[in-house]
């Protein structure tokens, strides 16, 4: 179906389009006119052998998708939406080795066993050390009065976040998150990582997260590694399941973490009403507007098992259909004026987590934890920080990414 209001070739994967903006136009055109779009696309061009895929803009939609993974599989081409053309078909298919691009009943298997990892109390025990980190980041950044934002504040506490919850050595974290850095935004030729930099980076941190998970199962220790990886036959990962693990931890909980705290700080400095009340009450709602106003993670990919229908769309099996999380957390019919930044907004049915199925964010309440920190060490310690400069935006097909921001930490 066209639609009258798109440009001929506009495609929602394309990285240059999130160079400038999210194309929330855009969705709200279609959330009215076609909510389930065909978008044409090259033969090839997104890595897979097909000529498009479907736009799923409605809350409601997002969230059937998400939740029948019979009908709509992580595994078939991935939830990655969009590849390099220039990847294979091998190269893709070594990704569904992590858990995010599995279907049940192996999905339910892992998911079961790193579940162990994120229970409440897990994430609870971090609290204290992480809040310390928080203070210290916040710290040191206001000593150089001035700074990029995202280097300076936003990179550092999900990285340590991981690296205290899976127990990485302080002597090791240095190359983790080297290697974490490396790995994402390869699309950004600023960055000048390319894609074997980036592959060679992954390879390196799954064998060291599998040495790692080796070294645990020959003398467990009281940490996570070892409650992981300890027995197989006892329902636990292997070493290299392990490996795969951590991968995903590493891109999941790094960039989206850092991204949602750099466009939450933006949107403080630009509602600086909203500042002013988050510095005075502090409300418990504010992080999840946050994750909402930012949505990370623009957009995920399931594939259709069979002939189906959506939102008046007849969509075929074997088709791709992109779940569009900035859309859903747009939509008019679900939040009252959503392009007004409400840190009081609740309640707020966000779907910058995901659509609420077997693989909605395992570190939702770690990722929450951590924007509190941050943001509470901010309003202590640099009440009066103010922007230096417009956002730098980050080239990626389904990640809304800032790259740089300017700031006075006052
Ligand atoms: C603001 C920060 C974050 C955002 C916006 C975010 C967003 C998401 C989204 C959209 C999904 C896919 C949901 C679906 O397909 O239904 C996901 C999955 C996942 N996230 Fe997060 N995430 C964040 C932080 C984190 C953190 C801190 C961690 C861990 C340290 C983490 C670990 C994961 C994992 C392991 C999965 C895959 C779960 C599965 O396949 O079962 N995320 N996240």
């Amino acid at each position: 179906m066209p639609c009258p209001a798109l440009p001929e070739g506009f495609d929602f994967t394309d990285p240059d389009v999130y160079r400038s903006r999210v194309p929330l136009p855009e969705f709200a055109q279609l959330r009215q006119t076609a909510p389930v779009w065909w978008n044409a696309q090259p033969h090839g061009i997104a890595g897979f052998d097909d000529d498009g895929y479907w736009v799923v803009t409605r809350h409601q939609d997002v969230k059937e998708v998400s939740t029948k993974p019979e009908v709509f599989s992580a595994n078939v081409n991935t939830s990655i939406i969009r590849f390099n053309a220039s990847m294979t078909r091998e190269q893709i298919d070594v990704q569904k080795l992590i858990m995010l691009n599995m279907d049940p009943p192996e999905h339910t298997r892992v998911r079961q066993i790193v579940q162990r990892g994120f229970t409440p109390r897990s994430i609870r025990a971090l609290e204290d050390a992480l809040r310390r980190r928080a203070g210290h980041i916040v710290a040191q950044a206001r000593e150089n009065g001035s700074g990029d934002f995202v280097t300076d504040v936003a990179c550092e506490l999900p990285l340590q976040a991981i690296a205290e919850l899976i127990g990485i050595p302080q002597d090791d974290r240095a190359r983790i998150f080297d290697w974490s850095n490396k790995m994402v935004a390869y699309d950004d030729p600023e960055l000048a990582i390319t894609e074997e930099v980036g592959s060679n980076a992954a390879m390196e941190l799954i064998s060291y997260a599998m040495n790692l998970a080796a070294a645990r199962k020959e003398c467990p220790a009281k940490d996570i590694v070892s409650q992981l990886v300890a027995a197989e036959d006892e329902g636990n990962l292997g070493s290299d399941e392990f490996g795969f693990f951590v991968l995903l931890l590493a891109v999941a909980g790094n960039e989206t973490t850092r991204n949602a705290i750099t466009h939450g700080m933006h949107a403080f400095l630009t509602h600086p009403g909203q500042w002013e009340l988050y510095k005075r009450e502090r409300p418990a709602t504010a992080a999840e507007e946050i994750v909402r106003w930012a949505t990370p993670v623009v957009s995920f990919q399931r594939t259709a098992t069979q002939d189906t229908e959506l939102g008046g769309a007849r969509i075929k099996k074997g088709q791709r259909v992109g779940i569009f999380y900035s859309s859903a957390n747009n939509d008019p019919e679900v939040f009252d004026h959503p392009e007004v930044f409400d840190i009081t907004r609740d309640p707020n049915p966000h779907l910058g987590f995901g659509g609420g199925g077997p693989h909605f964010c395992l570190g939702k309440s770690l990722a929450v934890l951590e924007i509190n920190l941050i943001f509470q060490a901010i309003a202590d310690a640099m009440p009066d920080i103010s922007l230096a400069g417009d956002p730098r935006r980050l080239r990626s097909a389904w990640l809304n990414g800032v790259k740089e921001l300017q700031v006075r930490y006052g």
